[in-house]
């Protein structure tokens, strides 16, 4: 931990971070290749990460990527004139392995993987109390219902396209504490950064799961109109009662979790094919090389349970009087 705090405060200071040490090598950074094998002499490091960069899903082991050169001379260019175009001092940071290999992902970093909770109870909810709470439920409802008839048992494409979706409360929320942080002059307890983390995580769902089903020129164009009316529709409930709107996502993510164990059971019945994981996710989760689109599901179901908690729990600190800056936030929950 203290390794990867410390590669983290490099990254504000230089330009390449080398990460050394078995914990960061052992990250699944690979595709389709065990940490152990990184190590084998058969199969020289180089060439392995030329398959890595090569790949978005986990190659089949024995393919034959294997021969070609870590980084072609077309790509060196592109770096090099990357490089040449930061003139005012701000390189692009690159995270390099102590085995020379390059992390191949920008969109976030070896510090930012992590492995899921996954003994989480999937089954905890909470019974509605309030009028407020009974609101939130009956809107998720609400909004499940079309989503089901749209979508149906089409899990990889409605798992998409509700990470649109999933991914804008946290961002709301924080950009609300963010602004009233600076206009009070007051703390927040974490809280703004534990929901922004909470809309990144959502994100990274949805970078996975565009990886193994493309959306269709009507389902894009869904999510442009949904987003628009979604974002609003949140910032007004979430300004007139951040309780409700809490219990609103811990509901939505109550049915994420629904989901996506219906996910599983049509996986495990073998009505969805059981694909390669996408290497972001084995990367992003610090997966085994031979993860499969099930164990991203058990990944993804267990990150929706946190969020759930995190939901109803903040809504319950409103709901007893407190602010949420008051109370430690969950930092770091996944
Ligand atoms: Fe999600
Ligand atoms: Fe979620």
């Amino acid at each position: 931990m203290t390794m990867l705090q410390s590669a983290r405060r490099a990254a504000g200071s230089a330009a390449t971070i080398t990460l050394s040490g078995s914990r960061l090598l052992s990250m699944g950074s690979v595709a389709g290749h065990s940490p152990m094998s990184m190590c084998a002499p058969a199969v020289p490091t180089h060439c392995i990460a030329r398959a890595r960069l090569a790949a978005t899903a986990a190659p089949v082991p024995g393919s034959s990527f294997d021969m070609e050169p870590a980084v072609s001379a077309k790509e060196k260019k592109t770096e090099h004139e990357k490089e040449t175009a930061s003139y005012w001092g701000v390189s692009p940071t690159r995270v390099v392995k102590d085995d020379g290999t390059k992390w191949k992902w920008s969109c976030f970093r070896p510090w930012d993987a992590y492995e899921a909770d996954v003994s989480i109870d999937l089954m905890k909810h909470h019974e509605p109390v309030t009028l407020g709470d009974k609101m939130a439920r009956w809107t998720v409802k609400a909004m499940r219902w079309p989503t089901d008839i749209f979508f149906q048992r089409r899990y990889g494409c409605r798992a998409m396209m509700l990470e649109t979706v999933a991914a804008v409360p946290g961002m709301v929320a924080g950009a609300v504490l963010h602004l009233r942080s600076l206009r009070r002059f007051e703390q927040s307890g974490g809280w703004i950064r534990a929901l922004l983390e909470e809309a990144e995580n959502e994100r990274m769902h949805l970078m996975t799961f565009m990886e193994v089903s493309q959306p269709r020129w009507h389902e894009r164009a869904l999510v442009v109109a949904v987003q628009g009316v979604f974002l609003h529709a949140y910032l007004a409930a979430y300004l007139l009662s951040p309780a409700t709107a809490h219990r609103m996502v811990g509901y939505l993510e109550e049915e994420a979790v629904h989901s996506y164990t219906e996910f599983l059971r049509d996986i495990d019945a073998g009505k969805i094919e059981d694909v390669p994981a996408p290497a972001i996710a084995i990367d992003y989760w610090r997966l085994p090389a031979g993860a499969t689109l099930r164990d991203v599901v058990k990944v993804v179901r267990a990150d929706e349970a946190h969020h759930r908690d995190v939901n109803h729990y903040a809504s319950d600190i409103h709901h007893q009087g407190h602010a949420l800056r008051e109370i430690a936030a969950p930092i770091g929950y996944h």
